[in-house]
């Protein structure tokens, strides 16, 4: 199943709105460079996020706090460069959105010199002031709920969120400011299953989830741990498909095939 990008149309919200309203699985995968850019553009990956997840699996940091603008830029020209058909998300780094005059200034540097499609921003209904001053001018916004990795040190640590019933309510919330303030898109990460099929069918918009169960809209994972190529344990969420596979390219197909047909993730892989 070798899908040429050049065929298709470029994916846009609007597409992507469509994709959810027609229950059809959305399939993204995080690129760091032009090379894995092309690969998944090239075998039917739907959305690329070029992920602060770069500071661990690209530059060897323990944590993602210390990514820079100038490093997001950089690495999503580059991925931008790679892409004809699928949608361009880019993370706003620790730090970038700390004041709504940041916020937009970076943001805005991300649609103009990295060819961004959409930003993506972690926090729940405390960014909502934001999310409706970037949706103003313009700006796509995919909000980044559950395990937020920029407040790990608030968090105590990598943990899945919303277990207790005051923590999946105030996460039910959060969705729903969200979208009223123009997001579009959410994405939940180490939420559990149910709490996630949840806010998928009270959001209009699509919730893409990572360690969030097989109900939501798509799915994202870090292309290096679905090549088997990042450091240490590959998390309980995400899966190595380099194994089943001949060479990257298949790998790539048989996890889209995988999530558009619902069978990624498994129980095993969800909370
Ligand atoms: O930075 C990243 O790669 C992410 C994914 C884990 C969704 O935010």
């Amino acid at each position: 199943m070798s899908v040429h990008a050049s065929q298709q149309p470029r994916i846009t919200v609007r597409k992507l709105k469509e994709m959810k309203a027609q229950g059809e699985k959305i399939a993204c995968l995080t690129a760091y460079d032009v090379s894995f850019a092309q690969v998944l553009d090239n075998n039917g990956v739907d959305v690329v996020l070029v992920g602060d997840s770069l500071g661990m699996v690209v530059q060897g940091l323990e944590t993602t706090l210390p990514v820079t603008m100038d490093e997001m830029v950089y690495h999503g020209q580059a991925v931008s460069r790679g892409l004809k058909h699928a949608f361009l998300i880019l993370d706003m780094p620790f730090m970038s959105d700390a004041t709504i005059e940041q916020a937009v200034a970076n943001a805005g540097r991300f649609m103009k010199q990295a060819g961004a499609n959409m930003v993506k921003l972690e926090g729940g209904a405390d960014q909502k002031e934001l999310v409706s001053t970037l949706t103003r001018l313009g700006i796509p916004v995919c909000a980044h709920i559950g395990l937020q990795p920029q407040r790990v040190h608030k968090l105590g640590g990598y943990r899945v969120q919303g277990r207790e019933p005051d923590m999946a309510e105030s996460m039910l919330e959060d969705a729903r400011v969200l979208e009223q303030a123009g997001a579009d898109m959410l994405l939940l990460e180490c939420v559990p299953a149910e709490l996630a099929a949840k806010i998928t069918r009270q959001s209009t918009i699509p919730v893409i989830g990572i360690g969030a169960g097989s109900a939501c809209d798509g799915q994202i994972l870090v292309l290096y741990d679905v090549l088997g190529i990042s450091a240490g344990k590959i998390p309980r969420f995400s899966r190595n498909y380099m194994k089943p596979s001949a060479d990257i390219a298949g790998a790539v197909q048989l996890y889209v095939d995988e999530v558009r047909r619902g069978l990624f993730p498994g129980t095993e892989h969800s909370f």
